[in-house]
């Protein structure tokens, strides 16, 4: 019997079906990825990228794939013990020690989530033991989206081993496969770098078990047969939702097959699954685009707001983070001071940072302190509750900065808990910022992780943000909780017991901001990212840095997840000095904050700060929740642009920076995309050019004194400006410019 998508539309039950022979899709408005099974009652992937028109074309490949060539055979979910010799996507060990397994067809399931959302279940069993599998997929049709994620489970007599259970196993054929993927570092994250595939597999992958996405992102692009450019060229668009450790793998093989791997880490993670009980793998979340990466992107962005990311479709506050600005220094007369300025400067959340807790071992440095959350009282004799009040009297929210799952060895918590700590039997602990991991597969852990942010967000009422960070990863590897022989479950079980913690906050705390923090962006992945709103995207607040971190991120998360903040100068982490102008137009490309003591600015910042905030509010709206095109690589081209496009194309800001001193003469120059041709746009300049407003002359009709564009104040069609373009007059190391565009009627 063959299934159609068609025949599901508008269904609301399910479908499932046994019998040999099949064929299926799952399918979204303009992608497809079609199924066989053969005689063997073997799945086989056919084809994975545009949609085609018929699934019946693929009926005469049914039998093809198995025995031909003894590598892996394009099976749906590949297992040892089939004759594939190539990389399994299953590994497990039988209650009875058998470490093979075949896996055969047996049934399909339909069910139809939303007018949006259809859930594709092919379940499969083992051909001889009661163990089976289910891959899932859920089609998003509009944004043309798959998650993919497998269920595991057994009527064995005694538990299953399960040593790797990937959450796909995605194959295509190309002549040839470029990989682009991310690594960094702490203040480098999300760096982005292009390789063809070599014969053989190619990892990426994590296992520092917190703080994952310090160094490699979960995240890729692979592009089949060519390099796909921002709007050429087929592309798959990837990543895996886990915040723990990941393995991404891509197997290129001898007859020009990629199987793209990707899940959970296999790596010391043995589980014992016992009977009756579902071992569920996290989502692996991709798209395909025949259009560039800038569609996949764009794709993943319209998945993201409504799935990815807590209220993706809203604006955010213009924040004010206390860390840069105050460090461990400040008492209450310093905080009060930095919300009645940045309140006075148009900013929109104040959030105080790291050092407010700790009496014992008062959090005054990194040494000591962390574990234990009550409020400073020497610091801050009256609590955080004037904080709270002035932010109110004000007019702006108040935010508060946790690290609930580390411990500094120096606190009271230390010394009540010792057992919650995560350490190595019979080995001396590592420190990292003088701290160690808490247990979180520990209940009781859990329990007070949930507690510090619940007693801080109940003791003082207005607290409506939450900046929770983690500050290490884990080398202190052991748990006093679970028992010897399940050890290796610890790195899954930590992210369960996060997980199970953000989610009870969530449910009572459904309007407070949560943002995602490690370091930096070392926890950006899209399994934390479900229980947040934004994340820090680096530590490395430098503009230059984060015109290339900024636009990394941007593969997967639109503008109002990546919080990008304006930072003194010289720069706290690179010693640059980068005109003010400059570090405003870089921020304001994505979830606008700041990241300073507003009484050490000099009196052309402050200036800036009170012209540059209110800008920002009037083009928000089209960055955080337009349609991004990215235009001027940072990694390719002296000069980087990208523009944000409203959904019904009536209005665009565009961001060009210059990165490098332009060679004499030479100006860069840009096509702009996603506008409608037959639109007419206005074209202004969002902030003058000149940072000193008192050399400004003219303003009313001073375009070249004041502003940087030379089509500032025109009115042009969108045909123009797509394809004659615009020149960029950037003619200086950190020139920059801001440009909205609106209809005109
Ligand atoms: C690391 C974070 O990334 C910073 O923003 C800051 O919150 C510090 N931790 C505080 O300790």
């Amino acid at each position: 019997m063959v299934f159609t998508l068609g025949l599901f539309m508008g269904f609301s039950g399910t479908v499932a079906s046994a019998n040999p022979n099949e064929m299926f899709s799952v399918e979204t408005k303009d992608v497809g990825y079609y199924f066989t099974v053969n005689a063997r009652g073997q799945v086989l992937q056919q084809y994975f990228g545009k949609k085609v028109a018929s699934l019946k074309d693929f009926s005469y490949m049914k039998d093809y794939g198995y025995d031909r060539i003894r590598l892996q055979d394009r099976d749906l979910y590949s297992t040892f013990g089939t004759g594939n010799v190539a990389l399994p996507a299953l590994q497990v060990k039988h209650a009875d020690g058998n470490l093979t397994t075949q896996l055969v067809f047996s049934g399909v399931e339909k069910k139809q989530i939303s007018t949006d959302l259809i859930q594709t279940t092919i379940q499969l069993k083992d051909n001889f033991y009661p163990f089976y599998v289910d891959v899932v997929f859920m089609a998003h049709q509009s944004s043309n989206v798959i998650e993919n994620f497998v269920r595991i489970r057994h009527q064995e007599q005694g538990p299953v081993v399960v040593s790797k259970a990937a959450s796909v196993n995605l194959s295509m054929t190309a002549e040839r496969y470029f990989l682009t993927h991310y690594y960094g570092e702490w203040s480098q994250e999300m760096t982005e770098m292009e390789e063809e595939l070599q014969l053989g597999v190619k990892t990426v992958e994590s296992h520092k078990g917190v703080r994952t996405s310090t160094s490699e992102h979960p995240t890729f692009f692979l592009s089949v047969n060519a390099p796909a450019t921002e709007t050429e060229g087929e592309v798959v668009l990837g990543s895996l939702a886990w915040s723990g450790n990941y393995k991404l793998q891509f197997q290129y093989d001898a007859v020009n097959r990629v199987y793209v791997q990707a899940g959970m880490n296999d790596f010391m993670s043995d589980y014992l699954l016992p009977a009756n009980e579902t071992f569920t793998t996290p989502a692996f979340i991709y798209t395909y685009s025949d259009q560039g990466k800038g569609k996949a992107s764009r794709n993943f962005h319209k998945w993201a707001r409504s799935f990815g990311y807590r209220k993706g479709n809203e604006v955010r506050p213009v924040v004010l983070n206390s860390w840069e600005g105050a460090y461990f220094n400040f008492d209450e007369a310093t905080i009060l001071n930095m919300i009645d300025d940045a309140a006075a400067m148009g900013v929109e959340m104040f959030v105080l940072d790291d050092g407010w807790f700790g009496n014992k071992y008062p959090r005054d440095n990194d040494r000591q302190g962390l574990g234990d959350w009550a409020i400073n009282k020497k610091k801050l004799p009256n609590g955080l509750k004037p904080f709270a009040d002035r932010c109110k009297q004000k007019g702006i929210r108040f935010g508060i900065w946790v690290e609930p799952e580390m411990i500094n060895p120096k606190s009271e918590l230390a010394e009540k808990h010792p057992e919650w700590i995560m350490r190595s039997p019979n080995r001396k602990d590592l420190f990292l910022r003088n701290q160690l991991d808490l247990d979180l597969s520990n209940p009781k852990v859990q329990d007070f992780c949930f507690d510090v942010v619940d007693k801080t967000l109940t003791e003082t009422p207005g607290i409506s943000y939450v900046k929770w960070d983690a500050n290490r990863h884990v080398e202190n590897f052991g748990s006093a909780y679970l028992p010897a022989q399940q050890q290796s479950e610890l790195w899954m079980k930590y992210v369960q017991g996060l997980n199970k913690v953000y989610e009870r906050l969530q449910a009572k705390y459904p309007d407070v901001i949560f943002q995602a923090c490690a370091s930096g962006g070392g926890r950006s992945d899209l399994g934390t990212m479900k229980y947040h709103h934004e994340f820090w995207a680096s530590d490395n607040t430098d503009a230059e840095s984060r015109v290339k971190i900024n636009w990394g991120f941007s593969s997967i998360y639109p503008a109002n997840a990546i919080a990008s903040h304006v930072s003194h100068v010289p720069n706290h982490q690179t010693k640059r000095v980068i005109p003010i102008k400059f570090r405003f137009d870089v921020a304001m490309a994505e979830r606008m904050g700041l990241e300073l003591q507003p009484r050490k600015l000099d009196s052309l910042e402050t200036a800036w700060m009170h012209l540059a905030v209110p800008e920002f509010k009037k083009i928000r709206e089209t960055v955080q929740l337009g349609e991004l095109y990215r235009l001027l690589s940072p990694y390719k081209s002296a000069t980087a642009a990208k523009m944000y496009v409203t959904e019904n194309r009536s209005k665009a800001v565009l961001f060009a920076y210059q990165l490098e001193h332009p060679s004499r003469g030479k100006l860069s120059f840009v096509k702009l995309q996603g506008l409608d041709p037959a639109k007419q746009y206005r074209l202004m300049e969002i902030l003058p050019k000149e940072q000193d407003q008192t050399k400004w002359k003219n303003s009313a009709s001073g375009k070249v004194s004041k502003f940087a564009c030379r089509a500032n104040g025109e009115i042009l069609s969108g045909a123009y400006l797509m394809h004659v373009g615009l020149t960029l007059e950037l003619k200086y190391q950190y020139d920059s410019f801001v440009l909205a565009l609106e209809e005109v009627k």
